[in-house]
Formats: structure tokens, sequence, C-alpha cells
């Protein structure tokens, strides 16, 4: 028989903690019990395509040295959520928008405006952020002195993301404003216009290694629907890795009710009931 028709055994229970805890430590994503059959379905498909017929065998590659790292980038893509949209909530968008039209009224932009979006899968998020600040420098017709960092664990999302390219349905959510002012038609897909992707910085990076990342210091971080799939405490954990990354009065913004046990002295909550947005204090 064909590899791609075998059927492959069920995942047992040793086997499944054994993956489920792999999964959580490298990417923090908490895999529950009855999401087993997600879990044999998408490493197996990758097992089938290696004709590997044993969950512990390919456990061993995937952790064993350089190999294993590719084959673990091939197969981190699967496990991950990657669900996404343009202005996906957007209250925070506009929360932004207002933030930067402010800053730009009040001659408080000093230097770059610098924003990051953690957890960016194919780049619907960083480029509406893009195209928000955008329009406030255009509309104050100002150099646009801005830069947005995005970044995600799957480097097959992020490849998809650089090119800017999306199918008309994806772009159903953008107004007819915004769909002519910063879309192309680029075959049968629809491309975001060069100078929103000359913003946008896309890069490979677990939200995990905060801590060890470069110190690059933020006005915005925009973090959503990504920690709702992590621990209580991991998300507090990166979070605060977080915090520390925001300019004195940088914003962070997190997908409302994603994280409702969390304060840290250096911040404050914006108060807004429609998004969730803290503020960090200048002098903390
Ligand atoms: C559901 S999508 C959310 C995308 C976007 N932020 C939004 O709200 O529409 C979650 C993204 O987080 C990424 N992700 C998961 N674990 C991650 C980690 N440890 N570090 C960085 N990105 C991660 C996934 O690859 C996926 O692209």
């Amino acid at each position: 028989m064909v590899w791609s028709l075998r059927e492959l055994p069920e995942l047992s229970e040793d086997e499944f903690q054994r993956w489920s805890q792999l999964l959580e430590d490298r990417t923090g994503i908490q895999i529950a019990p009855h999401q087993r059959a997600f879990l044999q379905t998408q490493i197996g498909g990758r097992m089938r395509e290696l004709e590997c017929d044993s969950y512990s065998h390919y456990l061993t590659q995937v952790v064993d040295g350089l190999q294993g790292m590719v084959e673990w980038s091939i197969l981190v893509d699967r496990l991950v959520v990657k669900e996404t949209s343009f202005f996906r909530h957007r209250p925070s968008i506009e929360f932004v928008r207002r933030l930067v039209q402010s800053r730009i009224n009040n001659q408080a932009l000093n230097g770059s405006f610098d924003v990051w979006s953690v957890g960016c899968a194919t780049g619907e998020e960083p480029y509406a952020l893009a195209m928000a600040i955008n329009d406030c420098f255009e509309l104050a017709a100002l150099d646009p002195y801005f830069g947005v960092t995005a970044t995600d664990i799957s480097l097959q999302s992020l490849q998809k993301a650089r090119k800017g390219l999306y199918h008309p349905r994806k772009v159903e959510q953008v107004t007819r404003e915004e769909r002519a002012r910063y879309f192309i038609p680029a075959d049968k897909e629809l491309q975001v216009v060069e100078k929103i992707r000359d913003r946008v910085c896309f890069s490979h990076g677990n939200v995990l290694d905060v801590a060890r990342m470069p110190r690059v210091m933020m006005d915005v971080i925009f973090c959503q629907n990504l920690l709702i799939y992590f621990r209580r405490w991991r998300r507090r954990e990166v979070l605060n890795a977080l915090v520390d990354r925001l300019k004195p009065n940088g914003v962070l913004i997190v997908g409302l009710g994603e994280i409702t046990d969390w304060t840290n002295p250096k911040i404050k909550r914006v108060a807004d009931d429609e998004i969730q947005a803290y503020v960090r204090l200048p002098e903390a």
C-alpha cells in the first residue's frame, strides 16, 4: 500500500504526554487532552510524508541535532493556530491610530514610532497597524517615520507574510477606502502596496525568548490571540518581559480578556472597556 494511504497507529497516552510536553516547552502552547486527535492528525500527516510509522522514532528525529531543528521548524507550522485577519480587532487598531495622532498633534514623536506585532502569523495584523499609522503621517503631511517589527515562530507564515499577497476574500474586513489606498491587484490576489510592505520587518522569533532578544524599545507592543494558548503563569511571565521592552509611555495591547489576573508596577491599564491596553509609566 502507498504510504500516504496507510493508517497510522493511535497516539498512546504516553506518546501524547511526550509530544504535548515538547510543544509546550518549545512554544508555550498547552494542548488539552481533548485535542489528542488534532495532535495525532498533524504529527501523523508529517510522519506519512517521511514514511515513518512510529511517533517515538519521529520524536527522536525532531529533537536530534541540526536536522531535528529543521524538522521542528516544519512541524511547528502545523501545530500552531494561524487564524488571523486584517483589522481583526478594530478598536485596538483605532487606539493605536489615536495614539499616533495625539503624538503628532502634541509634537511628542521622539524619533521613530516603533511597533511590535508579536505572533504576527501571515502578516495581516502588522500590515493593518502600518496602514493605520501611515494614515496619520499622511494626514499630517509628515514623512512616515515609523516601523513595525513582526515576529512569529512559524517560518512558513513569515514567508507568506513577506509577500503581502492575499486572496480577495481575506481583504473583506478592510474598508473600500483602505482597499483602494493600500492594495493593488496582483493576478488573482491582492497585494499590500510597497510603501506599507517596506514599513514592516518580519523576523523569526519565539515569544518565550523575549528576555534574550535584542533590547529594542517600542512605542506599541501588540500581542493578541497568542497568549490564550498559554498557561496563566506563562502569560504573566511573557507580559512582564514585554513590558520591559516598552519605551516610557509606550503601550502594550493584548486581546480583550486574554489576561485577567496580571498586574505589573511599571504599567497602568488604559480606561477603555473596548480594548485591553496598558501604558508604561514614565518613571518606571
Ligand atoms: C492565532 S494567531 C494570531 C495572529 C494575530 N496576532 C492575530 O491576532 O490575528 C497566533 C500566532 O502565534 C504564533 N505563535 C505561537 N506560539 C508562538 C511563540 N511561542 N512565539 C511566537 N509566535 C508564536 C503562531 O505561529 C500564530 O501565527
